[in-house]
C-alpha cells in the first residue's frame, strides 16, 4: 500500500513537471506545483495540483510557498532552459544560456532546503543530469560510483559545478538526486528536431561520444518511486542503451524524416558550437541504470531511444 504524501513540485509546469504531477495525483498524493507565471495556474490545476506562483531565486517567495503547502516531500524540477526563460539556445556559451538554471541549482536548491528545514519537510528529491557528462576516462558507460566530468576550463564548467552543488547539499540533507538522461517525449526535443530537419545539427568528428536518453514518462515514474520510497542518494535515470552520437543522431534524423546529418571536423565544431558540443559528440560518457532498477524497482517503459524516437516522431 502506498502512503499518501503531500508533495511540493517546484517547477511543476515544465516538460517533466507536466508528466510528473498527474502521475503523483493518480497515486493518490496531494500535490502543490509551482510556476513563475500566474497564467499557468489553470494548467497546474487541470493536472490535478494546487498551483502556486513562486520565484525559486527569491528566498522569501520559496519560504512562503513551502510553508503554505506544508509538504512531506519537496521535488526540485526548476530549470530555466526554455526560450521563455533563457532566450535563444546558445550551445557555444552554456554559461550564458544556463546562467539562470545554474542559479536555480545553487541558490534555488539552497532556498528549498532552507524552507524544508523551516517547515519540517522530511524528504527532498532533486533533478540532476546524466546524459554525456560522465568522467572522460575509462569505459563509455558510467555508474553512480564514477565522478561526473566538470569540463574544467570550458564555458560549461559553472553549470557542471552547479550540478555538483545540488548533489552535495541534497545528499547532505538525506535526499535523493535523480540524474536524468537527455529527455525526449512530448515537447522535450522539438528544438533539436527542428535543427535536425534543417540539417543544422551535425555529427562532430566520428561521433564517438556516448549519450544516455530517457523518455519523460520514465523520468516521471522513477521520480514517483523516489518520492514514495523516500529514496536517498544518487540514481542514474536513463534508458538501457547508452549510445554514441554516430548511432543515435542519424537514427533521430531518419525518424524525423530528415536527411542524414552533416559531418563537421572537430576544429570547425569547436569554432562554431564550442567545447561542450565537441565533448558531447566525441568524448561523452553515457550512464548505467542498474542501480535505479535494483534499488528503486524502476523499469523504463521505453527501454531504448530506438523504439522511443520512432514512436514520438511518428
Ligand atoms: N535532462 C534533460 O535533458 C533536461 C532537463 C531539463 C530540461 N530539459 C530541456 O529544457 C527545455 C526546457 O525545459 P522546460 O520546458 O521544462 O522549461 P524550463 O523553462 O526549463 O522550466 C522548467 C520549470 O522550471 C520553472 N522555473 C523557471 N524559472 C524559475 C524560477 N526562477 N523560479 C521557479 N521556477 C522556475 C518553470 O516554470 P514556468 O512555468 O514559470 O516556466 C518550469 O516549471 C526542454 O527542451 C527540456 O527537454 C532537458
Amino acid at each position: 500500500m502506498v502512503i499518501v504524501v503531500r508533495v511540493f513540485v517546484a517547477g511543476g509546469s515544465g516538460v517533466l513537471g507536466q508528466r510528473l504531477v498527474p502521475r503523483l495525483v493518480a497515486q493518490g498524493h496531494q500535490v502543490t506545483a509551482t510556476t513563475t507565471n500566474a497564467a499557468k495556474l489553470g494548467l497546474l490545476q487541470r493536472l490535478g495540483a494546487q498551483g502556486v506562483v513562486m520565484d525559486g531565486l527569491d528566498a522569501a517567495s520559496v519560504g512562503e510557498a513551502v510553508a503554505a503547502a506544508r509538504p512531506d516531500t519537496i521535488v526540485h524540477q526548476m530549470t530555466a532552459i526554455s526560450m521563455a526563460h533563457a532566450g535563444k539556445p546558445d550551445i557555444k556559451h552554456p554559461d550564458r544560456w544556463f546562467a539562470t538554471t545554474n542559479r536555480l541549482r545553487t541558490d534555488g536548491t539552497d532556498h528549498l532546503l532552507a524552507a524544508a528545514e523551516a517547515t519540517g519537510v522530511s524528504h527532498v528529491v532533486a533533478q540532476g543530469y546524466a546524459s554525456w557528462n560522465g568522467i572522460r576516462e575509462g569505459g563509455w558507460v558510467k555508474t553512480e560510483e564514477d565522478p561526473l566530468d566538470l569540463l574544467e576550463g570550458t564555458a560549461a564548467q559553472g553549470g557542471m559545478e552547479a550540478m555538483r552543488h545540488v548533489e552535495n547539499v541534497v545528499l547532505d540533507a538525506g535526499g535523493a538526486v535523480l540524474r536524468y538522461g537527455a529527455f525526449y517525449g512530448p515537447g522535450a526535443i522539438d528544438d533539436q528536431v527542428e535543427l535536425v530537419r534543417k540539417r543544422q545539427y551535425p555529427l562532430v568528428g566520428r561521433g564517438t561520444g556516448y549519450s544516455s536518453w530517457v523518455h519523460l514518462d520514465d523520468a516521471a515514474s522513477a521520480t514517483v518511486l523516489a518520492v514514495e520510497q523516500k529514496a536517498r542518494g544518487v540514481f542514474n535515470i536513463v534508458d538501457d542503451e547508452p549510445a554514441p552520437a554516430s548511432e543515435w543522431l542519424p537514427y533521430l534524423a531518419e525518424c524525423a524524416g530528415a536527411k542524414p546529418p552533416m559531418r563537421v571536423p572537430v576544429w570547425l565544431a569547436r569554432l562554431l558550437a564550442g567545447d561542450q558540443a565537441v565533448v558531447m559528440m566525441t568524448q561523452g560518457r553515457g550512464f548505467s541504470n542498474a542501480k535505479a532498477k535494483r534499488d528503486l524497482g524502476w523499469e523504463p517503459r521505453h527501454p531504448s531511444w530506438r523504439q522511443g524516437f520512432k514512436e514520438e516522431l511518428a
